[in-house]
């Protein structure tokens, strides 16, 4: 399975992480998490007292991203995803970004999950699945995450979050959240990480 490359996109909090995570370690390939490349572009724009819309206060965030921005323990929560959002919106901020995505892939083969792997970073990937589930079961998992960290959230603001971000994603004219043509849709609403797990490596397999 050496230089295979599996897309993992969806919308937020569909579980793609988990799963993906997981496929890695399985198939034996490194593991990226897209989003923390956005997430840390966000940051930093924050950090600097810009709004994360303004083109280049994001542009020279993500160009100036470093092995430490990815291990800040602030790049979760509210604030983080919709930065994360509004900065994925930019052009020049995704150009900046898709060099390092796909150096990373390249060479050894990969899992990567976010939004656009599929469509624009990896689009001759051999395997691409779409995870998703419902906006309610989604907020539902986000909410329970967030209570596990000692988090006290309301549910019915977890869940506006998740559809504003969604709507976010998927409205960008660059690299909008959607699944590519020859992408196989995984819905895990009734599903739990296990079940999401096995129903995603019967994909792969069939696939490889
Ligand atoms: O996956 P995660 O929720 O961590 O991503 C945070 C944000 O980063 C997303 O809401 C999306 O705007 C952006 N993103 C993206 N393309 C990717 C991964 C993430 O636009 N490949």
């Amino acid at each position: 399975l050496a230089g295979v490359v599996i897309a993992v996109d969806g919308p937020a909090a569909a579980g793609k992480g988990t799963l993906a995570r997981r496929l890695a370690a399985e198939l034996g390939l490194p593991y990226l998490d897209t989003g923390l490349l956005y997430r840390a572009t966000g940051r930093r724009v924050l950090e600097g007292g810009a709004d994360p819309r303004d083109v280049l206060a994001a542009e020279a965030a993500a160009r100036a991203l470093t092995a430490a921005d990815f291990t800040r323990p602030d790049l979760r929560g509210p604030e983080a995803d919709m930065a994360a959002s509004a900065v994925a919106a930019i052009p020049s901020v995704r150009a900046a970004l898709l060099d390092w995505q796909r150096d990373f892939g390249r060479t050894h083969g990969a899992v990567l999950d976010g939004r656009d792997i599929g469509t624009v970073v990896f689009p001759e990937a051999p395997v691409k699945l779409f995870v998703t589930a419902s906006a309610e079961q989604r907020a539902h998992r986000r909410w329970m995450e967030l209570r596990a960290r000692g988090v006290a959230a309301d549910p019915d603001a977890v869940l506006s979050e998740l559809r504003a971000r969604d709507a976010q994603d998927s409205s960008r004219a660059v690299a909008p959240l959607k699944p590519a043509a020859d992408a196989l849709t995984l819905d895990t609403t009734a599903l739990d990480a296990e079940a999401a797990f096995q129903a995603a490596r019967a994909l792969v397999a069939a696939k490889l």
